[in-house]
């Protein structure tokens, strides 16, 4: 297994190409699915998910391939569905595979999808998922470790899911384009990789309002077509905000390049109140960018994790990492999945004063975190362990770094574009 070797201490600065983003172009490479013909998306980042999304559609039978001339760019054209089943050896690795799941009920009228295990920061059900694709006319039943879904064709309907679920307002959303008179989903996930989903299915000629606010309306066609161009993927507002609490955490000035500071503003303002310095804008040529500047020791912050645009559970475990070294204490509140906190007991071992009340993690600020051999447990854990290891005095070893793979484009070599020492040890 590969493992990052640290040596903290280094200020950075440079400019940082934020990558397009994971959790859009997973749902956008199972839009794919919805019609028999060629979609091109542009600004796919080079992933370990995106390339086991790749791996499933290939296995359906789909043409799903990375262009060799624009390594940024990826083909994928369903018309050769012969399988529509995405297996379990394939869906355990990666629970964003149910995403296929309301792209082929509404496409081939059937789907057979490996019901995804948990994973290591929560259960995660997919209750919801299943509740809406019943409330459209889906039979849908689970068998051997299998969702085996049936419908002839989903009528429309209004749903309220339980509570706010990203891929669940995804999955209803693609399945929705091509049922049968109109959709409304109350209670939509908001969070900015919806309204991108969205804008790809509206170039494959589905009829969407609302995207991006808790009410989506969908208008149920025959058909859907190949996008006449390429669509490109928003920018990782997740990547974005991991290098921001790098940066903030080591102290320098480094500009995200393609990052949308729109994206960002419940951390942005978190990191203004430690005393980051944060501008942001766009170039001449229409790039968006966010510059970061921190001198000296941060103020510690509070903040409690919630849906788009509150704080993103996403971004917990890397702000974390920034409020150790910070001065005064902070209160962290996970809100959204029950195990979120495996990067304490690894912060612990630098040096770390963190202690765990149930959802609530109180991070006593020192003035120095010391290096050491940390485990990565899971994608943003493995993130705020990168962070931690930047600014420790020292050495700090990051082992099972694949799950940081899943989920960073070529992060070592970014930072290091920006002064860390940082390399990778091949294992
Ligand atoms: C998406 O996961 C993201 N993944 C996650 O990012 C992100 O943490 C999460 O949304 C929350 O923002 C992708 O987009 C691929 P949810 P998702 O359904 O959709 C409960 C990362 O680090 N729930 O919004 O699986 C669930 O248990 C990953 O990039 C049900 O109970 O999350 C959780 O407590 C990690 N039943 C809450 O809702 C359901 O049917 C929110 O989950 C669905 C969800």
């Amino acid at each position: 297994m590969d493992k990052l070797n640290i040596r903290g201490g280094h200020r950075l600065s440079g400019d940082i190409i934020v990558s397009g983003a994971k959790n859009a172009a997973l749902p956008e490479l199972c839009a794919a699915l919805l019609v028999a013909g060629p979609v091109t998306l542009d600004n796919v980042p080079r992933l370990q998910d995106v390339a086991t999304t790749l791996k499933v559609l290939r296995t359906m039978g789909a043409t799903a391939e990375r262009s060799s001339s624009q390594p940024d760019q990826v083909l994928i054209d369903a018309s050769t569905i012969n399988t529509p089943e995405a297996p379990y050896e394939l869906v355990k690795t990666m629970r964003a595979s149910i995403l296929v799941l309301g792209p082929l009920l509404a496409r081939f009228g059937q789907a057979t999808v490996s019901l995804p295990g948990g994973c290591a920061i929560g259960s995660r059900p997919v209750d919801q998922h299943i509740k809406g694709l019943q409330a459209m006319g889906a039979d849908i039943r689970v068998e051997h470790g299998n969702i085996v879904a049936r419908a002839a064709r989903l009528k429309g309907a209004r749903i309220t899911t339980d509570m706010v679920t990203v891929t669940g307002t995804e999955n209803l959303l693609m399945a929705a384009t091509l049922a049968e008179g109109e959709t409304i989903l109350e209670n939509a996930a908001q969070e900015p990789e919806i309204p991108d989903l969205a804008e790809l299915l509206i170039k494959m000629g589905a009829r969407i309002e609302g995207h991006g606010t808790h009410r989506i309306r969908i208008q149920g066609v025959e058909r859907l077509h190949s996008p006449s161009v390429a669509h490109r993927i928003v920018a990782d507002r997740i990547e974005a905000g991991t290098f921001l609490c790098a940066v903030a955490a080591t102290g320098g000035d480094v500009t995200l390049r393609g990052a949308r500071a729109d994206h960002l503003d419940a951390v942005i303002d978190k990191l203004r109140e430690a005393g980051a310095h944060i501008e942001s804008g766009q170039s001449a040529a229409g790039e968006d960018w966010i510059r970061v500047q921190s001198e000296g020791r941060l103020r510690a912050v509070s903040f409690r994790t919630s849906e788009y645009p509150a704080f993103p559970t996403d971004m917990q475990a890397q702000f974390m990492a920034v409020n150790c070294i910070a001065e005064g204490v902070a209160r962290v509140s996970e809100t959204i999945f029950e195990n979120r906190f495996m990067h304490v007991n690894e912060l612990v071992r630098l040096g770390a004063h963190i202690a765990v009340d149930g959802h609530t993690a109180i991070v006593e600020g020192i003035p120095r975190l010391s290096g050491a051999a940390v485990m990565a447990t899971d994608l943003r854990a493995s993130a705020s362990l990168v962070i931690a290891g930047l600014v420790a005095e020292g050495q700090t070893v990051v082992d099972r770094i694949y799950h940081l793979d899943r989920g960073y484009d070529r992060m070592e070599a970014k930072l290091r574009g920006v002064g860390a020492d940082i390399e990778r040890i091949k294992g």
